[in-house]
């Protein structure tokens, strides 16, 4: 796993040094507005960072691939990440504080996670399950080139009552630039 660059951000691989500046990013209430809770503490964060610095499950079977997302300024934006399976299937996540939110940072930095899972990870489909309600992640994976998934991936990918589940081909491009 290796850092990514981009010409508008940097995706630095996480450890548990992130976790003091990742805190106060993650600790905004407007990010679980639809899942999820903040961290409760930062030595609970950086636990659960230098965990996910083995970049694996514990069975050895999943790759768990995450990035902090530097901005050009210095300051940290969010995370993007991914848990590949050997199918090839990657199922990705991100999550942006909301002072952030809606200057095209967050699928810029999921398409550079995208490149990079396709290109080094053996990636063959990019997989989100996500609240259906969450338009704005709705927003992003379509701007991306994701659609719906068959009924045979929800049943695959495991999408509760509430969740939609959203697909790309890995060798396909954006649907818009
Ligand atoms: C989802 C999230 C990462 C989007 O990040 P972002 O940096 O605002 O996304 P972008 O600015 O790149 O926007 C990408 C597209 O999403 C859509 N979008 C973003 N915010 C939107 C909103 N408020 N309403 C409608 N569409 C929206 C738009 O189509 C947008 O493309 P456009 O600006 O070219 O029209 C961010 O809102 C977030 O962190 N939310 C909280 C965590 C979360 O829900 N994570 C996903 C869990 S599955």
């Amino acid at each position: 796993m290796r850092p990514i660059a981009t010409p508008t951000l940097r995706l630095e691989p996480l450890t548990a040094g992130h976790a003091r500046e990742m805190f106060r990013v993650l600790s905004d209430p407007a990010i679980y507005a639809f899942e999820n809770e903040p961290p409760v503490s930062e030595e609970a964060l950086a636990r659960r960072y230098a965990m996910l610095e083995r970049r694996a499950s514990p069975d050895g079977r999943e790759a768990w691939l995450n990035w902090v997302i530097r901005l050009p300024g210095g300051e940290l934006a969010g995370y993007v990440q991914a848990t590949v399976l050997a199918s090839g299937a990657a199922y990705v996540a991100y999550e942006l504080a909301s002072r952030f939110w809606r200057r095209g940072i967050g699928s810029a930095a999921v398409a550079a996670m995208l490149g990079e899972l396709r290109e080094h990870h053996r990636a063959s489909l990019f997989v989100a399950v996500l609240k259906a309600r969450n338009v704005r992640s709705v927003g992003l994976l379509r701007k991306l080139g994701f659609g719906p998934a068959s009924a045979e991936q929800c049943a695959a990918f495991g999408a509760e009552a509430d969740e939609l589940t959203m697909v790309r081909p890995a060798a396909a491009g954006t649907a818009r630039a």
